[in-house]
């Protein structure tokens, strides 16, 4: 099948380069001409493990090629995805859905022929219907777009995986699940590679369930680790040990280990700007009490980050002035180079503003980390971030962090005390080396 993807970024660069796995000719579309050069020439411009090499081989075959001309684009195909970003707005909980309205209001008047249009962006939901109003009063007589909406599920990291092998499809279509159109027929024909070699459930229905079956699941997966974020605050102050908690309660199936991990707390470009254009998208329905624990969500998650300052204030005597603090970790989370509302960079700010020298290290975050964040100190290895520090910070679980030899830090480090924000390091060893260990949840040293 030909089919574009329209926004390249971490969502359509990866869905655009998984169809053309699939055997379809995908044509990529972007405003931005830098990454469009970039990708043409196959390269990916950001980290996302096994994407760059899927990438290549397609560009190299010709099946995959990006472009910047909405005419060429409404001329090769008739399936057009929708993967650009919905950011939060500025001053504002809601979503921003101009760049998403945009693709349609452009689209639409170059199409010469029937369309699909399948939205893949996380939206407030009631966006499909508004865009299908903008398509219809753009599109030349007699030539009819369908919107119809298929929520993304993959996680940074993993994007490839998830994406060739997710766990459900979910499409909304206008009619409903009763419909049998040339929407849902070009859907399924797109996703047959994917249900011959990797069956998984298909959900097919309105398209106000399928957006919010996207928002709710993100703000599930928050709640349930704010959950754990919470319980982990009650863990300290009882002296309890959050981890060994977090196993317990997860072997029972209806709860489940996963996303129970305390520490840091979630970050990223979805998970706290999803929960907040929830919240604010359920005030506009008159549902406001609904959403209002998602506050309490969002505010125990930005609560983990505060008390990971002040307990590197109690490492550090009471003051942070004067004391050199590595901090391992940019990303939001590892596998990724994202620093979006990153965990990880936002204490090392906050270190630094508390008169600390916080010196960031990551293995794949350190450029994005820099234009973010261009007054920290930043260290090309961990060791060298370590050098002279008098605390040593964990932020973010990457395993090169976990597997570090407690007694080469020795060498180099000037204190003796390891904090440990992702419940991620082996304790036992660190202590055994002579060290300090506190982490979040787990009580005092
Ligand atoms: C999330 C969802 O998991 C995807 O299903 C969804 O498609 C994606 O958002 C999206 O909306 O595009 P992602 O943001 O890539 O994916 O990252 P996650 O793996 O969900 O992690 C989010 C944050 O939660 C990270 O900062 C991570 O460190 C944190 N986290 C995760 C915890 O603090 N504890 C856990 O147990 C799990």
């Amino acid at each position: 099948m030909r089919m574009t993807v329209f926004g390249v970024g971490y969502l359509g660069a990866t869905h655009a380069a998984c169809m053309a796995e699939l055997g379809h000719e995908v044509l990529g579309v972007d405003v931005d001409e830098t990454k469009i050069e970039r990708l043409r020439r196959g390269e990916v411009p950001f980290y996302e493990p096994g994407l760059p090499e899927i990438l290549m081989q397609h560009v190299n075959s010709g099946r995959l090629r990006f472009t910047m001309d909405y005419g060429e684009a409404a001329e090769f195909a008739d399936l057009h995805f929708i993967g650009v970003g919905t950011p939060q707005r500025k001053g504002e909980f809601a979503a921003d859905t101009s760049y998403v309205k945009d693709v349609i209001a452009r689209l639409s008047p170059l199409l010469s022929a029937d369309a699909v249009v399948v939205g893949k962006s996380t939206v407030p939901v009631g966006t499909a219907s508004s865009l299908q109003e903008i398509a219809d009063s753009h599109a030349p007589d007699g030539v009819r777009v369908e919107v119809v909406w298929n929520p993304e599920f993959l996680r940074e990291g993993f994007a490839v995986a998830d994406t060739l092998t997710p766990d459900r499809i979910v499409i909304g279509l206008a009619d409903g699940e009763g419909s049998q159109g040339f929407a849902r027929v070009a859907l399924e024909k797109a996703y047959a590679p994917i249900l011959a070699s990797n069956p998984c459930p298909v959900v097919v229905t309105d398209l106000a369930t399928a957006e919010l079956v996207k928002v709710a699941a993100n703000a599930f997966l928050a709640t349930k680790i704010s959950f754990i974020n919470a319980v982990s605050e009650v863990c300290e102050a009882s002296g309890a040990d959050v981890t060994v908690l977090a196993d317990a309660i997860g072997m029972d199936p209806r709860i489940g280990r996963r996303f129970l991990n305390a520490g840091l707390g979630f970050g990223g470009g979805c998970l706290p700007k999803d929960i907040r254009a929830f919240m604010a998208r359920a005030g506009e329905l008159g549902a406001d009490e609904a959403m209002a624990f998602l506050r309490e969500v969002d505010s125990i998650n930005m609560r983990r980050r505060e008390r990971m300052v002040e307990v590197t204030v109690e490492a550090c005597a009471g003051t942070l002035i004067g004391k050199s603090i590595a901090v391992l970790g940019a990303a939001f989370k590892p596998h990724s180079d994202d620093v979006r509302d990153s965990p990880a960079l936002h204490v090392a700010g906050m270190l630094s503003l508390k008169g600390a020298s916080a010196v960031v290290h990551d293995p794949q975050a350190l450029g994005n980390a820099r234009a973010l964040f261009p007054t920290l100190a930043y260290a090309d290895t961990a060791l060298a971030a370590c050098e002279g520090a008098d605390v040593v910070l964990v932020a973010t679980e990457w395993p090169e962090f976990i597997e570090l030899d407690p007694l080469a830090v020795t060498e180099v480090a000037r204190g003796r005390v390891l904090l440990d924000g992702r419940n991620c390091m082996p304790a036992e060893r660190w202590r055994a080396a002579g060290w300090k260990y506190r982490a979040l949840g787990r009580g005092a040293f």
